[in-house]
């Protein structure tokens, strides 16, 4: 008889686009059933706002879950951990009531994030729009392992195991940094961009050496706990922090971040048997976006939508007084940049933390069916479903969505890999029939027009994926279960 279990306990949540598609909603709801909750990729980059007795907390670092007591929190060995970020989290975190030490568990394996990574990061990345949180840098350090007589890679078990090697590791790499770059970081105090107080050396260890010895006592010196705790048929979920599309093997690089981020890197940071998995789910959002530069295919407006939400003035505030009295002549207007303004606005699809304007596109369905098949995902969630509706009232009256693209004018029915080759890539639009009536207040699926039914069968037949819950408003309880 095999030593496993054949239970199928650990279940994974992705986003399926590039980002902001509302996973956190489901995951908080979710995470109320499992026994544990992790993370297994990225750092303090990702963002996910909880609320807690009528109070938002910020998460960055910590698993969502955090607000289920009774749930136990793991950070899986693909993760890269800022210690002075994860014990802020940490301490936001109690001071609301809300015990979070006993409960977290970091594996061994994990990354520490050197203070040299952040000035790496902030100095030598400025052209991807990093978050600057020196995700890029400390991922380099674990594959690069060693440059001359420097060890770059800290793992979280070396502040469990040999807290002086690591401490004077993270020394000499911020010195070498620190002067290698040191024109480049004159010349970014010079304008202001960075103070002393962020490439001073003393102050930048002290900090880091005070925060890494308060986060030795979360690390997990065993590698196999998680695995006996599936084992013993404890129950786990595993959430990705950053989207399909951001992956850094398939996503478009430079425009990615520096982490596998699909469901087998849930497995691959975990050491979980695959035979422990159970539902894989993908989150997209009906109206996709993206935040900063990077290709984005069916983009309403192309590049003049790109460049324009770059622009930091255009704020939600900014452009609902410049547009907010001719917002329904906007949405009907031909011009597909002028729409997506509108349905922006409509939306509102701006970036929580710095209120920039995210960038809409058409669904596309190339995309969504290759994160169903890359991840085997075997349920789909589609959030804000109810902003379809909008495009009853554009110059269509009918929801767009790209099934196929052109290339050199031959069709594929694939997204091309390359940042250039998305950007070249011309998306077949087709136009299928979506909702005309508000549904926001419709919650079980027997109340939805015949429409959206003919929709949802429609979209999941050419992503191959079962369509299991909508978003229709922003609230938890605005949602509909397809499944019964
Ligand atoms: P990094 O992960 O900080 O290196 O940033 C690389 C790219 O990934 C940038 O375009 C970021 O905006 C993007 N990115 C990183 N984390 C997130 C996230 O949680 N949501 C959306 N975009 C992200």
């Amino acid at each position: 008889m095999s030593i496993h279990s054949s239970r199928s306990n650990v279940d994974v949540v992705i986003g399926m686009q590039d980002g902001d598609e509302g996973k956190g909603r489901f995951v908080d709801e979710l995470a109320a059933g499992y026994d544990w909750v992790g993370r297994y990729n990225g750092g303090a980059n990702a963002g996910h706002t909880i609320s807690w007795q009528g109070k938002t907390l910020k998460l960055h670092q910590l698993p969502s879950g955090v607000q289920h007591e009774k749930t136990k929190l793991f950070i899986g060995a693909h993760c890269v951990i800022n210690p002075e970020k994860l014990m802020g989290e940490i301490r936001e975190v109690e001071s609301h009531d809300l015990k979070v030490s006993n409960r977290l568990r970091i594996s061994p394996y994990a990354s520490v994030i050197q203070p040299s990574h952040i000035i790496l990061d902030k100095i030598t990345m400025r052209d991807i729009g990093t978050t600057k949180n020196g995700i890029g840098p400390a991922y380099a350090a674990t594959r690069l392992r060693k440059e001359g007589h420097r060890d770059l890679d800290i793992r979280a078990a070396h502040l469990e195991e040999d807290f002086e090697w690591a401490m004077s590791a993270a020394r000499a790499n911020l010195i070498h940094e620190r002067e290698r770059w040191n024109d480049e970081i004159r010349e970014e105090m010079r304008k202001g961009n960075m103070t002393a107080d962020e490439v001073s050396v003393e102050k930048l260890m002290n900090d880091f050496i005070r925060y890494s010895k308060e986060i030795a006592r979360f690390v997990e010196a065993d590698p196999e706990m998680l695995i006996r705790e599936w084992r013993k048929g404890k129950r786990i979920l595993l959430e990705g922090a950053q989207a399909f599309g951001l992956d850094v093997t398939s996503g478009p690089t430079p425009n990615v971040t520096s982490s596998n981020t699909g469901v087998h890197a849930a497995f691959a940071s975990t050491y979980l048997p695959l035979e422990s998995s159970g539902r894989r789910i993908g989150v997209a959002k009906a109206i996709p976006s993206r935040v900063g530069h990077g290709p984005f295919p069916t983009e309403f407006g192309g590049s003049q939508s790109e460049e324009y939400c770059e622009n930091k003035r255009h704020t939600e505030a900014w452009e609902r007084e410049q547009y907010g009295d001719r917002i329904e002549a906007m949405l009907a207007s031909d011009d597909p940049f002028e729409m997506g303004i509108a349905l922006r606005i409509l939306g509102g699809e701006y970036g929580a933390t710095t209120n920039r304007p995210r960038r809409l596109g058409a669904l596309d369905l190339v995309r969504l069916r290759h994160a169903v098949s890359a991840n085997d995902l075997n349920e789909v969630f589609l959030t804000k479903f109810d902003m379809l509706s909008d495009f009853a009232r554009t110059a269509t009256g009918q929801v767009p969505v790209t099934n196929s693209y052109l290339r050199n004018g031959r069709k594929i029915q694939y997204a091309p890999t390359t940042s250039a080759g998305l950007y070249a890539a011309e998306p077949e639009l087709h136009y299928l029939d979506g909702p005309t009536t508000n549904l926001s207040t419709i919650r079980s699926k027997d109340q939805l027009p015949s429409e959206v039914h003919r929709l949802i069968g429609d979209i999941e037949q050419r992503i191959n994926a079962k369509i299991s819950k909508i978003g229709v408003g922003p609230s938890r309880e605005q949602m509909v279960n397809l499944k019964d």
